[in-house]
């Protein structure tokens, strides 16, 4: 893959998040970790390009963001859906992704990892980082039934310079 300048992409955040969905995936090449993610967005913050994720602190990739403080978000073809939707049904705690989807793992440049065959990767550094408060909604209650219960804790939101940004040659 080659670097490119975030500028020159021609792209709209709700559908490639929200649609496409995107791999959040933390760690080191040896010992990492990815979830499927569809909530989030990108714009800029602080004067630079930033990316901002929403993830449940039950998260396993939670636990890998958290440590490392960066992260990737990797946006893959139509063809790796099933793939996609495995990782976001499917805890790394219990089952091994990267064994049981066609994903095919690589280490950027900066020593992160992304996926071969991404259409577009970010390399995010996490700058800002707080977990939901029920406190802070204006309306908890609109919210809560559909989004929070004992299964389902609250959101850490991450904010994140995008560092690099990388897509196919
Ligand atoms: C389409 C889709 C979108 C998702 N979006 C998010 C999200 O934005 N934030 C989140 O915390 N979980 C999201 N999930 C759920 C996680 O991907 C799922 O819980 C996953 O199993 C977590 O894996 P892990 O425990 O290995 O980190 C989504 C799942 C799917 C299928």
């Amino acid at each position: 893959m080659k670097s490119i300048d975030i500028n020159t992409l021609d792209i709209s955040a709700p559908k490639l998040i929200g649609k496409q969905w995107m791999l959040i995936t933390a760690g080191t090449p040896d010992k990492f970790n990815t979830m499927t993610a569809s909530w989030g967005g990108i714009g800029f913050l602080w004067n630079r390009p930033v990316a901002y994720v929403f993830v449940r602190t039950n998260r396993h990739t939670a636990g890998f963001m958290n440590e490392q403080k960066k992260f990737t978000l990797s946006f893959m073809p139509e063809s790796y859906r099933q793939d996609l939707i495995y990782c976001g049904r499917n805890s790394g705690r219990d089952v091994d992704k990267m064994a049981n989807t066609s994903l095919k793992p690589m280490t950027t440049a900066a020593g992160n990892v992304a996926f071969e065959d991404a259409e577009l990767v970010l390399e995010c550094r996490t700058m800002f980082q707080t977990t939901l408060k029920e406190a802070d909604f204006l309306d908890f209650s609109e919210v809560a039934p559909q989004w929070y219960d004992e299964n389902n804790p609250m959101h850490v939101l991450y904010i994140a310079e995008i560092a690099d940004t990388l897509v196919q040659d």
